[in-house]
């Protein structure tokens, strides 16, 4: 099977080719099945949003109009493949900004209008999930299986949950955040210090300068059950920033050691729940997913906390991209028939796992 995914639900325009050995709608499939990446092409609409500091949904939905049939048409190309080759268009139907959705789900209408391909809407944040359990064996691949249960984590700029798995059908939440997700704080911690949008791999660079010598907050650490929340601590930190820059202390020495701080209070802050679930649940494993995977220091520290196979997405595919889109859809395809009918494709911008 060939499939088509197409990624649109935030400021990443995605579009991947996916070629499967086998059918993978059989039920079997998803244990001993193979594919192979055959494209991957993102357009990056970062510089777009830059001077806005963050995402601005109608400015994302028009880019993704204007990159959609480039994108794709580069993606087919590199895969060699046509778009008559196509068995299935996997999109990411949400959650996400909703001008943003409805900009590719129109398009994969159309597309699917025109060459009459069936079409499977699947969930960005199972995406997330699926490039953790990517098992590389050279050109074609396979999913790991991983241990069970498990416990999830997507950790994005627009998510943090965490998941207790009993196997990749078969889970629920356990927490997730109450206010900013994990990578926004990040986000704006880094813009704090004067680093453009996005911020997290910024200061990533800049925290690996410095150390982490100043106390921040790890907001509801003491509190019972796996509920996260950042805003407290961005704020905590917008306070510490404006303090030493009033007495004119915001060195490149000081800048980096107050990234080091805040990048390791926004980890520890989700680490302290991760750790409790995992001992509470006796989970056997750790999958995660998500941009913030991108982070050696948080997939260092995870490994290090929870002493706990970590199945994590290969760095190139830990932020959005359309191939987790297509492994969303060989996840759902024992389960969900694909829809015929391109008029009742839906999107839903808050479409939880
Ligand atoms: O998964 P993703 O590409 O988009 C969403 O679904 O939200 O995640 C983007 C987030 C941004 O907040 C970005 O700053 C963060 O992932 N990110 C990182 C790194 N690379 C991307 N955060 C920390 N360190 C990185 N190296
Ligand atoms: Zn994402």
């Amino acid at each position: 099977m060939i499939i088509l995914g197409i990624e649109t639900t935030c400021d990443e325009t995605g579009a991947a080719v996916l070629e499967t050995d086998g059918d993978p709608t059989a039920a079997q499939w998803l244990k001993n099945g193979r594919f192979r990446i055959r494209s991957n092409i993102i357009a990056s609409q970062e510089p777009l949003h830059a001077k806005y500091g963050g995402v601005v949904p109608i400015i994302a939905a028009r880019a993704h109009r204007e990159n959609l049939p480039g994108v794709i048409e580069r993606s087919l190309r590199q895969a060699g493949v046509q778009v008559s080759d196509l068995d299935l268009i996997a999109y990411a139907a949400g959650p996400g900004l909703p001008p943003a959705l409805l900009a590719g789900r129109d398009f994969v209408a159309s597309l699917a209008e025109q060459t009459k391909t069936p079409v499977l809407p699947v969930n960005h944040l199972l995406g997330h999930l699926a490039t953790g359990l990517i098992k590389n064996v050279k050109a074609w691949q396979q999913f790991r299986s991983a241990d069970f249960p498990a416990l999830g984590l997507i950790a994005s700029g627009g998510h943090t949950v965490i998941l207790l798995l009993q196997s990749l059908d078969v889970y629920k939440k356990l927490g997730e955040t109450l206010d900013d997700a994990i990578g926004e704080s990040l986000d704006k911690g880094a813009r704090l210090l004067d680093l453009a949008y996005p911020g997290g791999p910024k200061l990533e660079t800049l925290a690996a300068l410095g150390q982490p010598l100043f106390t921040l907050p790890r907001p509801l650490a003491a509190r019972r059950g796996y509920q996260l929340s950042f805003s407290g601590l961005k704020t905590a930190f917008a306070e510490l920033v404006e303090e030493i820059s009033s007495i004119g202390q915001l060195t490149p020495e000081t800048r980096a050691h107050l990234a080091a701080s805040f990048q390791k209070a926004v980890f520890e802050t989700l680490l302290v729940k991760l750790k409790r679930a995992a001992e509470t649940e006796r989970v056997c494993s750790l999958i995660v997913g998500g941009g913030v995977l991108a982070n050696h220091e948080f997939r260092r520290l995870l490994t290090r906390t929870l002493e706990l196979p970590l199945y994590a997405p290969p760095l190139r595919l830990a932020t959005d991209n359309g191939v987790q889109i297509a492994l969303a859809a060989l996840l759902r395809l024992p389960h969900e028939q694909p829809r015929r009918d391109p008029a009742k494709l839906d999107f839903n911008p808050i479409w939880s796992l």
